[in-house]
C-alpha cells in the first residue's frame, strides 16, 4: 500500500466511525461539537451576547441540529470562506402516538422524511434515534438517546403473495413502512423503551423527536476495497471531509468557517435550515463583534467564497443512459465539480476555476457532474444558501451511487481528497480586486 493509498483507508475507516456514532442530525452536531471542543472551540450561545476575540475559535448551534463553526483571525478580516453541508439524511420520523396494533403485533407509526428510497428500507436490522424532551424541576432539558440496539424490521411481503413484487411495487408509507416493533401488548411502549434507554423516567416525557436509522455498519467492499458501503454517506461524507480540512488549516486574512444544515432533504426552510436566518445572522454578529456594521458585512460579504458540498451521482454501471455523455463522475475519480445552467447548482465558470485551482494546489484530482438534459437532476443547498447570502459559490460533491438509500456505496478515496482541497481552500486567502477577479493567495 502506498503512503496515499493507507492515508485514505484511514480516512475513510475514521468517516465510516463517525457515521456509526451520528445516526441522525442531533448526534451528528453532538460529535461536531465534542470534536470542536476537543480543539478548543468555545460554544456560544445565540441567546447571549457574544464577545468575540481576534485569534479566537467559536461554534455556535440551532435547534441541536445545525452548526456553525468559525475562527477569527488575529489581524483585522477581509471576508469570509466557508464550506457547507448538510447534517440530515432521509429517513421515517416516529410519530407522536408510535404504537400500531393489529393482526397480534405491534407496529411503529412512522412519516417519510425527505426523498427516501422505499424499497431499500425492508428486511434490515433498524433503530432509532433522536432526542427526548423532559419536564424538570428547572423546566424542561433535552436528551439525546440512541436506543443501540436491533430492535426493529419492516418486513416485506412475501413474493408469493405479491407475484407483481418483481414487476414494480408501489409502496405505500403508511401501509408498507411502518417498521415491527413488538408482539402483542407489547411489554413496554416504545417511548418507555426509549426513555429506559435515555436513563430518565417515562412520565418525565414531554416530546420526542425520533428517526429510523439502518443498523447496518459501514464497510469496505470491491476486490481492492476501493469501496465504501455505509448508511448516510450523503452527506456526512462531505461534513467530515470539511471538518477535518477546516481543523487543520489556518488562515490569518479571512474567516474560516464550518457550516453544517439540518433539513436540506426536505428543501432547507426550516428555523435551522439553509434559507433560515441562521447564516446570516451569524456572519452579521462576527462583523458587529469588531465594530464593524452592515457596510462592513456588506463589503466582506462581497469578498467572500462559499463551497457548497453534497454528493453527487457517479456514472451508474447498469445505467450509463442516466448520465451526461462526458460529465459523469467515477466514484474514486475525485471530487466532482457540478454544474447546471438552470441554477440548481451555484457554479460558474469563474467559481469552477477558483475550486480547480485549489485542487491542483492540493494535488487532487477533480471531475464535472453535469444532468443527462433529458433526466432531471437533484437539488442541495448553495442556490438556497446564496439567496441569503450572495459570495461567489462553487457546488462540489463527492460520487456516489444508490443515493438516499440506507445503505449507500461511494468512493474509498475520495473522502481524503475532500479533505487535502478543504484544507487547502481553508488555508488560501481567496478576495476579490477592483476588475472581480478572484485573487488566490
Ligand atoms: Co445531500
Amino acid at each position: 500500500m502506498t503512503e496515499t493509498e493507507s492515508r485514505c483507508r484511514e480516512s475513510a475507516q475514521k468517516l465510516l466511525d463517525f457515521i456509526q456514532e451520528s445516526p441522525d442530525s442531533f448526534h451528528t452536531v453532538k460529535n461536531v461539537s465534542d470534536m470542536l471542543k476537543k480543539q478548543g472551540f468555545v460554544q456560544l450561545q445565540e441567546s447571549m451576547e457574544w464577545k468575540l476575540e481576534r485569534g479566537g475559535s467559536y461554534y455556535v448551534t440551532r435547534s441541536g441540529s445545525s452548526l456553525i463553526a468559525f475562527t477569527i483571525p488575529r489581524q483585522p478580516f477581509s471576508g469570509f470562506q466557508m464550506i457547507c453541508s448538510h447534517t440530515d439524511s432521509p429517513s421515517f420520523k416516529i410519530k407522536e402516538i408510535p404504537e400500531l396494533e393489529g393482526s397480534g403485533y405491534v407496529r411503529l407509526n412512522v412519516e417519510k422524511y425527505g426523498g427516501v428510497f422505499l424499497g431499500s428500507w425492508f428486511d434490515r436490522p433498524l433503530s432509532a434515534a433522536g432526542r427526548l424532551l423532559l419536564r424538570t424541576p428547572e423546566g424542561i432539558s433535552s436528551v439525546l438517546v440512541n436506543i443501540d440496539r436491533d430492535l426493529l424490521i419492516i418486513p416485506s411481503l412475501a413474493v408469493h403473495l405479491n407475484r407483481e413484487a418483481n414487476d414494480g411495487y408501489k409502496y405505500q408509507v403508511q401501509k408498507d413502512l411502518c417498521p415491527l416493533y413488538a408482539q402483542s401488548p407489547g411489554k413496554r411502549t416504545f417511548l418507555a423503551l426509549a426513555a429506559e434507554e435515555a436513563q430518565v423516567k417515562e412520565e418525565d416525557l414531554l416530546g420526542a423527536d425520533l428517526y429510523l436509522y439502518n443498523r447496518q455498519k459501514g464497510t469496505f467492499t470491491g476486490a481492492e476495497e476501493e469501496f465504501i458501503s455505509s448508511p448516510r454517506l450523503d452527506d456526512l461524507q462531505c461534513l467530515f471531509a470539511s471538518l477535518l480540512g477546516f481543523l487543520r488549516a489556518k488562515n490569518q486574512k479571512s474567516v474560516k468557517m464550518f457550516c453544517a444544515f439540518d433539513n436540506e432533504e426536505v428543501g432547507s426552510r426550516s428555523r435551522q435550515g439553509a434559507a433560515s436566518t441562521f447564516l446570516p445572522y451569524t456572519l452579521e454578529r462576527i462583523c458587529g463583534s469588531f465594530g464593524g456594521g452592515r457596510e462592513k458585512l456588506m463589503a466582506a460579504l462581497a469578498s467572500s467564497f462559499i463551497v457548497s458540498a453534497d454528493n453527487a451521482h457517479a456514472v451508474h454501471p447498469a445505467y450509463p443512459e442516466k448520465s451526461d455523455a462526458q460529465n459523469r463522475p467515477r466514484m474514486n475519480g475525485g471530487i466532482v465539480i457540478k454544474y447546471n445552467a438552470n441554477q440548481k447548482y451555484t457554479t460558474d465558470g469563474r467559481s469552477a476555476a477558483v475550486f480547480k485551482l485549489l485542487c491542483e494546489r492540493a494535488g487532487v484530482p477533480w471531475q464535472t457532474y453535469v444532468n443527462h438534459s433529458d433526466v432531471a437532476g437533484g437539488s442541495t443547498l448553495g442556490n438556497i444558501l446564496n439567496a441569503q447570502v450572495s459570495p461567489y459559490t462553487v457546488d462540489i460533491g463527492l460520487a456516489q451511487l444508490a443515493m438516499h438509500s440506507p445503505y449507500e456505496t461511494a468512493g474509498a478515496k475520495d473522502g481524503w481528497y475532500l479533505e487535502q482541497a478543504a484544507e487547502k481552500f481553508y488555508s488560501s486567502s481567496l478576495a476579490v480586486d477592483e476588475n472581480e477577479t478572484l485573487v488566490l493567495e
